[in-house]
């Protein structure tokens, strides 16, 4: 992997011979070699933003601001799945960032059809984080956060009956109250955010940050995404660029109708690794 943007020592120079990715060291002297990246150096590419100012007068930083990203995969041609997963557009390393925002975040804010379309499991403890988390104050994962109407979701899963940290189903308030009790009963949290059935995705977002959540995650998909977008509450996206086409009519990143202006995201961060970009972007 290596950084293309900002220009930094990891940016390697082509080489003299022309042959971009051989050269071992720049003029400094530092190593620019196009290798894996680390764990904990992803962590640090990817980390949330600092801590928030206390109050005037208050001693110390009253914790991190929250933040919402996104993490999101795309073919060249804009698709967002292959035969109704992302695991077919996606490669190695974008696994291994994956791995690392999950492995930073709070919780993993995520719609119910990704839930039930890519069989969604608990996230894991990963030994790669526990010291970071550990010194962040945070659980051994995030919690899993399914957003959800119908609450049509099978609560027999380990999603629900085995997490290190209980699930959380984000509901509205009309939802039926058999779902929410069939919820409760496998052992995960009900937060009504919405006053219908639906969730109301900036009401959701608050509620996750009073619940002591301030790094927020999410996975999509793209109709939960359209609406964060929509609702303002997205603060960056972080996409890879897949290196293939797959044609078809498969949906977007972001689904849903459409914005009046469009938001406006700047870019801060461009890695490569196998023709595959890791974007960042964050809201202007
Ligand atoms: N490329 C990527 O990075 C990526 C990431 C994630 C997913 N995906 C793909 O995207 C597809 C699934 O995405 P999707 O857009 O169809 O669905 P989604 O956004 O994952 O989930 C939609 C569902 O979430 C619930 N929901 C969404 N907004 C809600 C609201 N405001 N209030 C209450 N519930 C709400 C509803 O669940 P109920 O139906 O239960 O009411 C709705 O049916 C899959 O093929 C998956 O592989 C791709």
């Amino acid at each position: 992997m290596r950084r293309l943007f900002p220009v930094t020592d990891e940016t390697a120079a082509p080489a003299s011979d022309g042959v971009p990715g051989t050269e071992t060291t720049n003029r400094a002297g530092t190593d620019t070699t196009d290798r894996e990246w680390g764990l904990d150096e992803l962590a640090e590419a990817y980390a949330y933003p600092p801590g928030q100012a206390g109050p005037a007068g208050a001693a110390g930083p009253a914790g991190p601001q929250p933040w919402l990203r996104a993490n999101m995969v795309s073919t060249l041609d804009g698709a967002a799945q292959h035969d109704g997963r992302s695991q077919s557009i996606s490669g190695a390393a974008d696994m291994r960032i994956f791995g690392t925002l999950r492995g930073l975040a709070d919780v993993v804010v995520v719609g119910a059809e990704t839930v039930r379309q890519e069989g969604y499991r608990p996230a894991r403890a990963r030994e790669d984080f526990a010291a970071r988390r550990e010194a962040a104050g945070q659980g051994p994962a995030p919690a899993i956060a399914v957003v959800s109407a119908s609450l049509d979701l099978d609560f027999s899963l380990p999603l629900f009956t085995s997490p290190l940290l209980p699930t959380l189903v984000l509901t509205g308030a009309a939802a039926a109250p058999d779902r929410i009790a069939a919820a409760e009963k496998a052992g995960a949290r009900v937060v009504i955010a919405g006053d219908g059935m639906g969730v109301d995705p900036a009401r959701a977002v608050r509620a996750l940050v009073d619940l002591g959540m301030r790094r927020l995650l999410t996975e999509g998909g793209p109709r939960l995404l359209g609406q964060l977008v929509a609702a303002g509450v997205l603060d960056e996206l972080c996409l890879t660029v897949s290196p293939m086409l797959t044609v078809g009519d498969a949906q977007r990143i972001a689904g849903g109708p459409p914005v009046a202006v469009p938001r406006k995201f700047e870019l801060t961060s461009l890695l490569e690794e196998a023709g595959f970009l890791f974007s960042r972007y964050r809201r202007n």
